[in-house]
């Protein structure tokens, strides 16, 4: 793993324009669980239940009450992690330039990057249904639900639902990221829901190198990434920025 890891920061070191595409694993060492495997959220709950707009339509109280309330809680304590901090610090070295991300609880923000396209929308902010008036998750009072507005409407977090469109503007600069970056680092995504699970590939045949980071392997590894480092996001993600400022020879000691 060190070698590979050793080679990722050589990359990134002569890359112009580095672009990482992220998912839910990396915030599996915030606390927050991922979708599918072991300790998942789909192993609790039939997404098409909980997480369909029809559903949510169809009785919003439902889905407040099992799925929003717990992500909520989970947004109220969660923090970013190495993983994060080191995509921070890879901004703030002029490596990286974008991020986009599946997730939806602005950990990078907080980590400190300042150009992420929430691909899949963002559950910090609720919004109105009838009147579009905002408000922070962290805000929102639980003791009714669902939540409503003043004005009497049901809030609804800003994130995307099964059967809703990605935003066509969050899309476009998303491909158009991929399509102009030398090097797409993918972290912690089963790669298997799309059109998110495109954007490597539109990386890839641009003629960027695709550089995994993940606890398992993925159709990605198998169809466009380049090399796969293999293990927990955090971890190796704290071990590259060491390295890479090493590279860069920050921090070290004057003779
Ligand atoms: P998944 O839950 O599908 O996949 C998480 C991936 O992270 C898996 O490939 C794991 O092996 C890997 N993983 C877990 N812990 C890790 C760790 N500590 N370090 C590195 N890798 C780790 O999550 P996503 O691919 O993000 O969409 O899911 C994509 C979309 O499916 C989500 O955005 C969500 C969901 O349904 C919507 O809600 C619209």
């Amino acid at each position: 793993m060190k070698d590979l890891i050793h080679r990722a920061a050589g990359d990134l070191v002569r890359s112009k324009n580095a672009v990482a595409l992220t998912g839910a694993g990396i915030s599996v060492e915030s606390g927050i669980p991922p979708f599918r495997g072991k300790g998942g959220l789909w192993e609790r709950f039939d997404p098409m239940e909980y997480a369909h707009i029809d559903a949510f339509m169809k009785n919003p109280a439902k889905v407040w009450d099992v799925l929003i309330k717990e992500m909520k809680e989970v947004i109220d304590n969660a923090r970013p992690n190495d993983a994060h901090k080191g995509l921070a610090r890879l901004e703030n070295l002029g490596i990286l330039k974008t991020i986009i991300t599946q997730n939806v609880y602005g950990m990078n923000q907080m980590a400190g990057n300042t150009d992420v396209i929430e691909f899949h929308g963002n559950f910090a902010w609720q919004r109105c249904m009838e009147c579009n008036n905002r408000c922070e998750t962290t805000k929102i009072d639980i003791g009714q639900i669902p939540p409503r507005c003043e004005c009497g409407g049901i809030y609804r977090p800003e994130c995307i639902f099964f059967g809703e469109m990605i935003p066509p503007q969050y899309l476009r600069v998303s491909e158009m990221a991929a399509s102009a970056c030398d090097i797409m680092l993918v972290i912690g995504t089963s790669a298997t829901v799309q059109p998110a699970a495109s954007i490597p590939l539109i990386a890839k045949q641009a003629g960027a190198k695709v550089i995994e980071i993940n606890f398992e392997r993925t159709p990605l590894s198998i169809e466009s990434s380049d090399y796969i480092i293999m293990g927990k996001a955090g971890e190796i993600l704290k071990t590259l920025t060491t390295e890479i400022e090493r590279l860069f020879n920050i921090g070290s000691s004057p003779d």
